[in-house]
């Protein structure tokens, strides 16, 4: 029996650990050190913390690479430039822009600018496309990767599971969407316009939180024995540190249920970690064959 609490820290502990030996494995073989290039713009906060731990974690995992710090000003062009040399670079095998940006760049042009082979996040048209289509050989968002690991670790068979994403974002909600889907599910795709939200979330078997909104889904929201992943990460305003869903009054329900903190957040940098090897490996692999 699975315990009820999915430990996502302890689970994507076992994840680097697995890509730290690999990539011990892989530099003792090639020579060539994984490189992560994370590039952020401006000073948001809660951006400066996630970008800090991911690059704590490629070093702990040893992978080369570095934080490039931008100010809120740069222009459009300057980041785009800066995204062509790391592009046109071979010892860069991984590149992540920190999203949001601010207003006055537009995203998606810098998220199509980065290289595909590169673009780790799972983010580029090419790898959006692969999902969707099934084709594979690209990378999938690696926050709703760790949100299928941890699903099947509590249930490794989702065949015809209803599952409820709420939030259509293009970083987890859509994304996570196409997995489910690729993994046999019946998805549903909720979101703020969605008639009888409560209702479609009670129907259930694998019921996503992608909202961004502090404890809106309630307990009693959560359909008996249904595995309930919580992706939100949100400050109270007594600052605690909330999902999307009231894990107090869900627990109850749920088979299985993702904390905050402790539950999705350290997957997303696990998958990035292993996408970043994936990137190298493939890169290391096309140039022996050429
Ligand atoms: N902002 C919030 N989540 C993410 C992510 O997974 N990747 C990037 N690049 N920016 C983000």
């Amino acid at each position: 029996m699975n315990p009820k609490i999915i430990d996502g820290k302890s689970i994507a502990q076992t994840l680097c650990d697995d890509v730290k030996q690999a990539t011990t494995a892989f530099i003792a073989e090639s020579g060539i050190v994984p490189r992560l290039d994370v590039i952020i713009v401006g000073e948001d906060p809660a951006s400066r913390v996630y970008v800090a731990n991911k690059q704590k974690r490629a070093e702990s995992i040893g992978f080369k690479g570095g934080i490039t710090r931008l100010p809120v000003t740069t222009s459009q062009a300057d980041l785009l430039a800066a995204i062509r040399e790391k592009n046109a670079d071979p010892a860069v095998h991984g590149i992540l822009v920190q999203l949001p940006l601010p207003a006055h760049i537009d995203e998606h042009l810098v998220i199509q600018t980065i290289a595909a082979h590169k673009d780790v996040d799972g983010f580029h048209f090419d790898n959006v496309a692969r999902l969707a289509t099934g084709t594979g050989g690209g990378y999938a968002p690696c926050t709703p990767a760790g949100c299928m690991h941890l699903l099947r670790t509590v249930e490794p068979k989702l065949d015809g599971a209803h599952a409820v994403v709420v939030g259509r974002s293009n970083i987890v909600g859509k994304p996570m969407g196409a997995l489910l889907l690729a993994a046999n599910c019946t998805v549903t795709m909720a979101h703020s316009r969605t008639k009888d939200l409560a209702d479609m979330c009670r129907s259930a078997d694998v019921l996503v939180a992608a909202v961004g909104r502090p404890e809106m889904l309630p307990g009693d929201w959560v359909k008996k024995d249904a595995i309930v992943i919580d992706v939100g990460i949100n400050r109270t305003s007594e600052g605690r540190l909330v999902g999307d869903v009231h894990f107090d009054s869900a627990i109850a329900n749920a088979r299985a249920i993702t904390p905050v903190p402790g539950g999705v957040g350290p997957m997303t940098i696990a998958f990035l970690m292993a996408n970043t090897l994936d990137a190298a490996q493939k890169a290391t692999a096309t140039q022996a064959a050429a």
